[in-house]
Parts: C-alpha cells; sequence; structure tokens
C-alpha cells in the first residue's frame, strides 16, 4: 500500500543561490516525459537520505503552474532546524537523483473571488509567485504585499516587480517600512478574498485584523507548514501493529513510524492537512500538539495525535496504527 500522493522520480536540474538564505532547486523527470500541470499554492514532498535519515519534507512549487518542463522550489536554509533545508543547501547538487511526490494543493486560490489580496513574509513569497503566473494567464485581479528582512533577502522582489509593476509592493524590515494592513483590508472591493503565507506570527496577526474588521473566515486563507520540532526522544507503542518504536530527537513520530516500517498516512507533513491524524489508545503525560489541525478541545482531550509535528513526554503513549 501506498501513501502520500504518486511518487515522481526526478533530476536535480538547475541550483540557484537567490540570497544567502535561500536556494532554488529545478527538478525534471528521470523518464523525460512532462510533468503534471498543477494550480499556484500546491506543493510538493521532497525525499531525501540524509546521512541515513530519511526525510521528507514539503515545499511549495514556484514555477508557473502551465510550466510543464520542470517543477521549481526555493528552500531557505534554517540552521536551526532538524537538517532538511540544510541538506538540500548543502548537499544537492544538479545532476542528483531524486524522488518528489505529485502536486497536492492545500493554498488554492478562490475562483469565486473578484481581486486576490496576497500577503507574504520573508519565504512565504513562493506560493504567490505561482498563484501569481496563473492568475496573470486567467486575467485575475491581484495586488501582493511582500515583507522582507532587508532587500538582499527580500527573495524575488525584483522579478515580480518587473513583471506585475505597481500589483507588487514590498516592505523592508531595515527601512522601518511596514504594511498598513488595516487600510489595506478596509479598502478592498466587496468580492476579495485574502492570503497570508509566511511565520506565524504574521498569519495570526493578519487573520485576527481580518477578523476584527469583519472579514468573512470564508474569504481569509493561510499556509503555514510547520517544521517538525525537534525534542527530547521519546517511546510509543502502536498497537496495530504490535511494535514499539523510539522517536529520536531530531526524527518526526511520523518518520519513526515508516522506519519501522508501519504504512502510515500523510499529505503535508506540516500539521494542516488533517491527514495523519491517528487516534491515541492509552496516554499516560503530554501529548506536544504542534498542529493547527486538531481543536483545541481535541488537543486537551489527548485522544487524537497528529504524528506529522506533534511529539510526547511521559511514561506510555499507545497509538492506533
Ligand atoms: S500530514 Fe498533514 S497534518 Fe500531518
Amino acid at each position: 500500500m501506498s501513501v502520500g500522493a504518486p511518487k515522481i522520480p526526478v533530476t536535480v536540474a538547475e541550483v540557484v543561490t537567490v540570497n544567502p538564505l535561500v536556494k532554488r532547486f529545478r527538478f525534471v523527470r528521470r523518464d523525460g516525459a512532462p510533468m503534471m500541470p498543477f494550480s499556484g499554492g500546491a506543493h510538493v514532498v521532497v525525499e531525501m537520505d540524509d546521512h541515513g535519515t530519511r526525510r521528507l519534507n514539503p515545499y511549495s512549487l514556484m514555477s508557473a503552474p502551465d510550466d510543464t518542463s520542470g517543477y521549481e522550489i526555493s528552500v531557505r536554509r534554517d540552521d536551526a532546524g532538524r537538517g532538511g533545508s540544510v541538506y538540500l543547501h548543502a548537499h544537492v547538487t544538479p545532476g542528483m537523483q531524486m524522488v518528489l511526490s505529485a502536486p497536492v494543493n492545500l493554498f488554492p486560490t478562490d475562483t469565486r473571488a473578484r481581486k486576490h489580496l496576497l500577503i507574504a513574509g520573508g519565504i512565504g513569497i513562493t506560493p504567490f509567485v505561482a498563484q501569481m503566473a496563473g492568475l496573470q494567464a486567467r486575467a485575475g485581479r491581484f495586488e501582493l504585499h511582500y515583507s522582507a528582512r532587508s532587500r538582499e533577502l527580500a527573495a524575488y522582489a525584483d522579478t515580480l516587480t518587473a513583471l506585475y509593476g505597481d500589483r507588487v509592493n514590498v516592505y523592508l524590515d531595515d527601512q522601518n517600512q511596514q504594511i498598513n494592513l488595516g487600510t489595506l483590508l478596509q479598502g478592498q472591493p466587496l468580492g476579495t478574498h485574502l492570503y497570508v503565507c509566511g511565520p506565524k506570527g504574521m498569519i495570526a496577526w493578519v487573520r485576527t485584523t481580518a477578523q476584527t474588521l469583519g472579514w468573512p473566515e470564508t474569504a481569509v486563507h493561510s499556509e503555514e507548514f510547520l517544521a517538525p520540532p525537534v525534542g527530547l526522544p521519546f517511546t510509543v507503542q502502536l498497537a496495530a501493529s504490535g511494535k514499539t518504536i523510539t522517536v529520536g530527537p531530531a526524527q518526526s513520530l511520523l518518520e519513526a513510524i515508516e522506519a519501522a516500517g508501519v504504512v502510515a498516512p500523510y499529505l503535508c507533513r506540516g500539521g494542516a492537512c488533517g491527514e495523519c491524524e491517528t487516534g491515541v489508545l492509552a496516554c499516560d503525560g503530554a501529548i506536544l500538539h504542534n498542529d493547527h489541525w486538531l481543536t483545541d478541545d481535541q488537543k486537551v482531550g489527548q485522544t487524537r495525535i497528529m504524528p506529522c509535528v506533534s511529539r510526547f513526554a511521559g511514561a506510555t503513549l499507545v497509538l492506533d496504527r
């Protein structure tokens, strides 16, 4: 039984240093066939063998959705993370063979919207690069507000400005520039949909401001794939499989389940899609919920867990897997 989206064997065609923190990777199919088209906002899962540790990390596609010659992602190096981004930066070079999942879109533009208001922070720009190409091709109405730490770290700001002119607005922290969010949201025509992708604090700020100003929840869209956090090792019993596994400090529970040869469902691997939700049969301790899928009540109840991002501290955790 296979889980996740279908796999695509690829060759790394190009690696480009975009700025001191970001590299762009281009993949083409090993069999020379075209990639399948996707819609802006889609992501792929990149499989990596990081010195014996199998990592599967999700990244937004940023190439044009109708460009079937290859897929492109941009990766921000996170030196404090578990290692996936560092591995891509340090070890992935043109000619290498890798495996991607087929695209899955958990952050599409809403076709009912009369206008699309896009708000990006840092590397959160990547899904919007593909979305804007798709909207431009369909003559969709949009504008981008993009916040970055500095001009040097504002990946693709110049390219996007050259393509889309005054529909692109860039704000630089080191110039004390900030999005005037209240005014921006109040000045939008009826039927506008709002999209935000960036750091957790930015997503919360945009969502809270929109809610305060009376934006309907159905018109506000966000995407934040959470990186599985590092933590102390812990032991888990898998009741259906009859196995007991230990989750390492830099390993996610989902990765540990997979490493034990147990099939487990997933799509985003970032706590956002709900696909990996697993029942908890017994828990003596605290589940460290890191997802934004389960409700607060479900988290307190400790009867469900999202193994892609959540951990455990305590004596016993038995899962229905
Ligand atoms: S795989 Fe999407 S929430 Fe876990």
